[in-house]
């Protein structure tokens, strides 16, 4: 048999990413084992998506069941696991109408053009300003990256999208600003991901709740990355109490298995008529069947309570950690999204802590190049978060 290796990435694979030295190849829970049988513990599940850690055995039989009765069948169709989604997502959000796509960034792109179709079609043309924030991240389609707010993702593809602005987060000032009866949308993570786990005020979400509302502009939240219970709240939003005009999801959605959403009011959704939008693969009855089994166990209360004191577990044993190691100028986030910020000494030295972690037998990711993010299952087991932690600090205490 073939024995791949490190080595063959290099050679037939477009070189876009740079993964870790190690394969996984298999997963159960929040542990993961190599190409040797070294086994790691996962603070990462795939970049908040393994919700309910490696092939859960709840998910596995959705799996094997409905790849038994039908996996796809184009949107010339529905399906039955298509409808049942989006009818509990209906019930669990704000939203009445809901589309199914296959990623974060798609999700978003089709909330961005719903919010100048939806514009075109009650105000007009003129009404296509897209306001963005610094540093947000949105996926990486040519239109998701120019309103995403970093240039590293943006520059370099030719002509972008054009009347999009951004302007610093959490700056309710700099809104007000720009915005104006020429916006047609407001675009915000309620924490920024990718960015450096760095969540939303209060003032500011509502602040802008009030902005679009004065200036007939839709509300955007992205929550491609805290969404499906990975702040402790089902959505983030409903922590903040402030309702979005359209919200996106992916990500731990099917917890793996490929699905995004992009979900609205039936009066905006409108805007989508016939042919407006489309994908071959979105709300597949594979993807959706998986997804509807991961909205019924994550929603549940007893489950976000759970997440919450794990959440507080996990930030305080952090925190007594860097009591003794000085390490973190800040620890932050919601939930199982938590954002460790270096202290200067350590600036820009984050994919090192990565690699030390790999090397003690723990994966955690970083969240720009000075913060390292934990994003592990939400239902992680006592036992696994003793052992991360343990191998955390081993990792600490050499750089210390
Ligand atoms: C907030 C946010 N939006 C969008 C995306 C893009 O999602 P995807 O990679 O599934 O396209 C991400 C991915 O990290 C994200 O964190």
């Amino acid at each position: 048999m073939t024995q791949y290796t490190r080595q063959t990435f290099n050679e037939v694979m477009i070189q876009n990413y740079a993964p870790a030295d190690f394969i996984p190849v298999r997963g159960k829970g929040c542990r993961v084992w190599d190409q040797t049988g070294r086994e790691y513990i996962d603070f990462t599940s795939g970049i908040a998506v393994n919700a309910l850690g490696h092939c859960p055995d709840e998910l596995i039989e959705v799996l094997k069941s409905q790849g038994e009765t039908l996996w796809h069948s184009s949107n010339w169709f529905t399906s039955e696991p298509t409808l049942a989604l989006a009818t509990k997502l209906t019930e669990k959000t704000f939203a009445d109408r809901v589309m199914f796509v296959n990623s974060g960034a798609e999700a978003n792109e089709a909330a961005l053009k719903l919010a100048r179709r939806y514009a075109v079609d009650h105000f007009g043309a003129q009404k296509s300003k897209i306001i963005s924030f610094k540093q947000s991240f949105h996926g990486r389609t040519l239109f998701t990256v120019s309103v995403g707010g970093q240039a590293k993702y943006s520059d370099g593809f030719g002509p972008k999208p054009a009347d999009i602005v951004h302007v610093p987060f959490n700056d309710l000032a700099a809104v007000k600003a720009v915005i104006d009866d020429h916006t047609c949308a407001v675009i915000v993570e309620p924490i920024q991901g990718e960015s450096g786990v760095q969540p939303a005020t209060q003032e500011f979400l509502q602040g802008l709740r009030q902005l679009c509302d004065e200036n007939n502009a839709l509300l955007i939240f992205d929550e491609v990355q805290t969404g499906v219970s990975r702040t402790g709240y089902f959505y983030a939003y409903m922590k903040y109490g402030v309702t979005p005009d359209i919200l996106t999801s992916a990500k731990a959605l099917a917890n793996g298995f490929p699905i995004g959403a992009m979900m609205t009011t039936h009066d905006i959704a409108a805007s989508f008529s016939p042919g407006v939008h489309g994908t071959t693969f979105g709300g597949n009855p594979l993807a959706c069947a998986i997804a509807s089994k991961v909205v019924d166990i994550l929603s549940a209360p007893e489950f976000l309570a759970e997440v919450n004191r794990t959440s507080q577990q996990f930030i305080g044993e952090l925190a007594k950690m860097n009591e003794k190691y000085g390490l973190f100028k800040q620890i932050r986030g919601e939930g199982l999204l938590i954002g460790a910020e270096l202290v200067e000494q350590y600036a820009g030295k984050a994919a090192e802590f990565v690699k030390k972690a790999a090397d003690k037998g723990l994966m955690i990711l970083v969240a720009g190049p000075n913060v390292l993010r934990f994003a592990p299952a939400l239902n992680i087991s006592q036992t696994e978060l003793a052992e991360g932690l343990k191998r955390l600090e081993s990792v600490f205490a050499e750089i210390d």
